[in-house]
């Protein structure tokens, strides 16, 4: 009697047992199918967001698609309204600075003109045009550069050692009208920025003058004049091209002016 008691007793005991755990299983099983469906929420959340982006992307990337399209018909347009033989074709990254001039090494890369801040090749071309004339030709580029100096550099150093050719948002459409083309870059690394390559490349200037022109800071032309003959052999590449260093090109407006008007164009 009393083994029988002790066996109902055990039954009881191991019913109870697995009933317990059964009901913990499905307790543990539904807080993960809650957690898998708080996780598929939140990628569905993650990935409606980045949907949202794309679309703010593809947006603004149409924006600045008719943006460059617009620049590149403006620059167009006034070239073909135009009778002139000579093109100011320039490159230029105004560092973005405290115009009081408080950023000593970067300030360096600006001109502020009547309230209005150019990048020291702009500048340079400006006074080139108001002296000899001619059409002004900005080489842009697809992806704008960063305006702080260290990113600035950084990704001029990664575009040389890659040999990159970073493609170009502005094109000049009539080419054949110009004989000369004074071409304005400042000095990178010892070297033109790479998307001046990707001009160089792109257009063909044989039987034209090219004369050079660049702002530095202590380097002058570097070896940029004879690349440029490499890369333009049908082209005649002037010797007598123009090197201001960046900390004068503010105050270099006469130089800049006479050599212009020197250059017998
Ligand atoms: C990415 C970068 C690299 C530079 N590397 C040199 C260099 O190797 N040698 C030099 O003399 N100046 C160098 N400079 C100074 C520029 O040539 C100078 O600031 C120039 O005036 C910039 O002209 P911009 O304002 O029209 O772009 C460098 C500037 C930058 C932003």
């Amino acid at each position: 009697m009393k083994k029988k008691t002790l066996a109902m007793l055990l039954t009881l005991a191991m019913t109870m047992g697995l009933a317990a755990c059964g009901s913990s299983e499905e307790a543990s099983a539904e807080t993960v199918q809650e957690e898998t469906a708080e996780t598929e929420e939140s990628t569905e959340t993650e990935e409606g967001t980045e949907t949202e982006e794309q679309q703010t992307a593809e947006e603004s990337g149409e924006q600045e698609a008719d943006a460059a399209e617009e620049k590149s018909a403006d620059s167009q347009e006034s070239a073909q309204e135009s009778d002139e033989h000579v093109l100011i074709a320039y490159f230029s990254v105004p560092e973005d600075v405290d115009t009081e001039g408080v950023d000593a090494v970067a300030g360096a890369s600006i001109v502020v003109r009547d309230g209005e801040v150019l990048g020291n090749l702009q500048y340079m071309a400006d006074v080139i045009q108001e002296t000899v004339g001619g059409d002004i030709f900005r080489i842009e580029t697809a992806q704008e550069y960063p305006l702080d100096h260290e990113p600035l550099v950084d990704q001029a150093a990664e575009e040389q050692d890659a040999d990159a050719r970073p493609e170009l948002s502005t094109q000049i459409e009539n080419l054949d009208q110009y004989d000369t083309i004074l071409l304005g870059f400042p000095n990178w690394w010892g070297d033109m920025p790479m998307p001046l390559y990707t001009f160089l490349e792109e257009y063909d200037f044989s039987g034209k003058t090219i004369i050079p022109f660049t702002a530095h800071g202590g380097s002058g032309f570097s070896n940029t004049v004879n690349t440029i003959a490499e890369l333009q052999p049908d082209a005649e590449v002037r010797e007598d091209g123009l090197s201001i260093s960046r900390s004068e090109v503010a105050g270099a407006e006469e130089e800049i002016s006479s050599w212009a008007a020197g250059l017998g164009l």
